[in-house]
Formats: structure tokens, C-alpha cells, sequence
């Protein structure tokens, strides 16, 4: 099964419970939640007053995006706050850290993620592939909506998809990064199953038609 995670980062800030409910009637069962510093990317976007917000306006589950340096100094409260996959980046502090890290996440009985930035190979998170209920790949640099989707990743996801495969095959692999009906076709037949987006989702002028594109087989 095929999973689409619509990314909020592209919901009119002003409508945003409007844009939500729109994207529930058009059937998305995740939502994809990004969470910047200002540091570890130069951007903000959403904290833990978001995730919680969300977290009452609507039973689907969330999908936070941490991208936010040392991130083991706040997972708690985002698993706190109503996380039910809650992903860090692996280039976001030490080995010991991230272990830890997704130690905390999973003690709170939520779903751990790693996630690796174009530039990091795959190998950068296999010491940690069993530790992970969800593995992403970015598809972009991180840090904006509405950029070039990333071609040249694919092989890193089939790579990923290859271990998983080997060590923990139940392990969700999420792309997250220009996604839209013809990116999402490439990125499905490379191995993964969560396919974020954002600009072409909200952008769409039936919704509910992406979606169901998205997530068919
Ligand atoms: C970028 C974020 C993405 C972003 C994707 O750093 O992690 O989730 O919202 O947006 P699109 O789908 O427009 O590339
Ligand atoms: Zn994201």
C-alpha cells in the first residue's frame, strides 16, 4: 500500500484548518508536519503549539519532520505534543546522540524516523535501520516548499529500500521533496511506500484524484 503524507508547509497559514479539512475529504490518512529552526535550516516553520493543535483538530496520523539541530533536546515534548512518527535528521548530531534519540522516541511509544539530506549516502543510517519505523530521503535540500524534484536520488532509495528489505522490512520508506503525479511514479517503482507532497498536492485542482493517483499501486 501506498501512502501520500501531504506536506502542511503548503497550507495557507491563514485557512490552515480549512486546507486540513480539505485534504481529509480528499482522503489523505497522514499529514506531513516540517519543523525548522532557523539553524539547522534557514527557515521556521511549525513547533510543538502546531503539532498539538493538529493533534486535537484530527485523529489522522501525523508525521513530524524534525529539521532542527541536537533535536534529541526536544523529542520528548513533540512526541508530547501528539507526534505519531516523529523523524530526525541524521546529520543533526553524534552517532550517540541520534541512538539516543530514537531510544526517547520509541520509549514514548512513538514511531521512530532517520532521515538523510541529499548529500548523505545511504550507508550514513544503516547502523540505525533497526531502530526505525520510517527511513526518508529528501529529495531536496531541506528547508523549502515548491523546489526541483531530485532525480539522482533514486538510486540511494532503491539502495535503502535493497537494506530494509534485509534487516527490517516492515519499515516504512518516505520521500519527501518535489513530489508530484510523475515524480511520485519514480519514486514508487525505486521502493518507497510514503510519498510527501506539498506544492503539487495543495496546488491540485482535485485533491481527491491526487491522492488516489498517489497512493495506487
Ligand atoms: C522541505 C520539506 C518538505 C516540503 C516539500 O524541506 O521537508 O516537506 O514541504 O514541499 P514540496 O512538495 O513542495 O517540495
Ligand atoms: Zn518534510
Amino acid at each position: 500500500m501506498k501512502i501520500l503524507s501531504p506536506s502542511l508547509l503548503s497550507a495557507d497559514p491563514m485557512n490552515f484548518g480549512r486546507d486540513l479539512h480539505r485534504l481529509e475529504e480528499a482522503g489523505a490518512k497522514w499529514f506531513h508536519v516540517d519543523v525548522m529552526d532557523g539553524t539547522f535550516v534557514p527557515n521556521f516553520s511549525f513547533g510543538y503549539s502546531t503539532v498539538a493543535a493538529l493533534r486535537k483538530a484530527t485523529d489522522r496520523i501525523l508525521d513530524v519532520h524534525l529539521m532542527i539541530d541536537r533535536p534529541i533536546r526536544y523529542v520528548e515534548k513533540f512526541c508530547d505534543a501528539g507526534a505519531d512518527y516523529l523523524t530526525i535528521h541524521v546529520e543533526a548530531d553524534t552517532p550517540e546522540n541520534t541512538e539516543k534519540a530514537l531510544d526517547m522516541i520509541r520509549a514514548k511509544g512513538v514511531k521512530a524516523g532517520l532521515v538523510i539530506k541529499p548529500k548523505t549516502p545511504a550507508s550514513a543510517i544503516e547502523p540505525y535501520l533497526e531502530k526505525c519505523d520510517l527511513v526518508l530521503v529528501m529529495t531536496v535540500e531541506p528547508g523549502f516548499g515548491g523546489q526541483k524534484f531530485m532525480a539522482d536520488m533514486m538510486p540511494k532509495v532503491k539502495e535503502l529500500r535493497e537494506m530494509l528489505d534485509r534487516v527490517n522490512p516492515t519499515c516504512h520508506l518516505e520521500v519527501d521533496g518535489g513530489v508530484d503525479l510523475v515524480t511520485a511514479e519514480v519514486c514508487k517503482e525505486h521502493g518507497a511506500d510514503v510519498l510527501v507532497a506539498g506544492s503539487a498536492c495543495l496546488g491540485a485542482s482535485d485533491m481527491k484524484a491526487f491522492t488516489e493517483s498517489i497512493e495506487r499501486e
